[in-house]
């Protein structure tokens, strides 16, 4: 069986101190890159659903994807909604079959967030599914100010966060934001050293399309075992199908484009896959 808990994927490449990619996909193709690319590098791979696009997509068609696809994968893949501030939508995503929801209540106080988190892990549990926890939220990259330390939490509340709820991996801000940086992000590296230590989990990287090489692995090292990409996926998906067209401006057939889209967002994710260490991780 290729698909695993996020906890199983997580746990092991935290111990080893390799990064495993988290790819935000938008539809079928994209599902269906990410995991050739993985199955080509022989790596566990994250899979990630938006809000957005389960709004589009629909939950259930998305599953069925994912159950397709993945009935002859042979690395250990996962399946995780990202940042879902709906209960309900968790509700449904976890009982439908996800493996591990990002429950974003970073837009209501921490004493908030806590208790419904609490009760998030509780269902979770129930599906033996797991739980990203966050309690700072994140910008997009627009709307950085200079300052991104200003709605950091301290290290007791993100402990005492991560302790009364039972996540199973934590998304702190550290500078970083969604979207395409201006420049090479300033990363707060220290604080995910400072949370791996007090806490025990794995650290979830978000914002990561645009952060260096060394940013990448510096952090990993400090225990960022999942590492979010998502813009770059959209950038590759795009920008392939513009260079097409631009190249082909007569072309009316999708059959010949697409296969040029799925190739671009394969090799953005063995890009990304190679970069964080995690090619050659797949366990049987
Ligand atoms: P990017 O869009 O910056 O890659 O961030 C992805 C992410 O963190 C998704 O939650």
């Amino acid at each position: 069986m290729p698909v695993v808990s996020t906890k199983a994927i997580l746990d092991r490449a935290f111990q080893e101190r390799y990064g495993v990619a988290a790819f935000n996909v938008v539809n079928d193709l994209t599902m269906d890159a990410v995991l050739a690319a993985a199955e080509e590098l022989r790596a566990p791979v994250i899979v990630q659903t938006s809000v957005k696009h389960l709004d589009i997509t629909g939950v259930d068609v998305m599953y069925a994807m994912w159950v397709a696809m993945t009935k002859h994968v042979s690395v250990p893949v996962a399946l995780h909604l990202d940042h879902c501030p709906d209960r309900a939508l968790i509700s449904e995503c976890l009982a439908t079959g996800w493996n591990s929801v990002l429950f974003d209540a970073s837009k209501l106080s921490v004493e908030e967030n806590t208790r419904q988190c609490v009760e998030v892990v509780e269902e979770a549990r129930r599906y033996g599914a797991h739980v990203e926890g966050e309690i700072e939220g994140f910008k997009r990259t627009e709307e950085m100010t200079g300052d991104e330390a200003e709605n950091v939490q301290s290290l007791e509340t993100v402990v005492d966060f991560v302790r009364t709820t039972g996540v199973d991996v934590f998304a702190p801000a550290i500078g970083n934001a969604h979207g395409v940086y201006a420049g090479t992000p300033k990363l707060d590296a220290q604080r995910v050293t400072d949370i791996v230590e007090a806490t025990g989990i794995p650290v979830a990287l978000h914002g990561g399309t645009g952060m260096s090489a060394a940013q990448f692995s510096d952090l990993i090292s400090r225990g960022c075992a999942k590492v979010n990409i998502s813009t770059a996926l959209k950038i590759a998906f795009m920008t392939s199908a513009e260079q097409y067209m631009q190249a082909h401006p007569a072309e009316n057939d999708p059959s010949k484009l697409l296969p040029a889209q799925g190739a671009a967002v394969m090799d953005m994710a063995k890009h990304h896959i190679q970069l964080f260490g995690s090619a050659g991780r797949a366990w049987s």
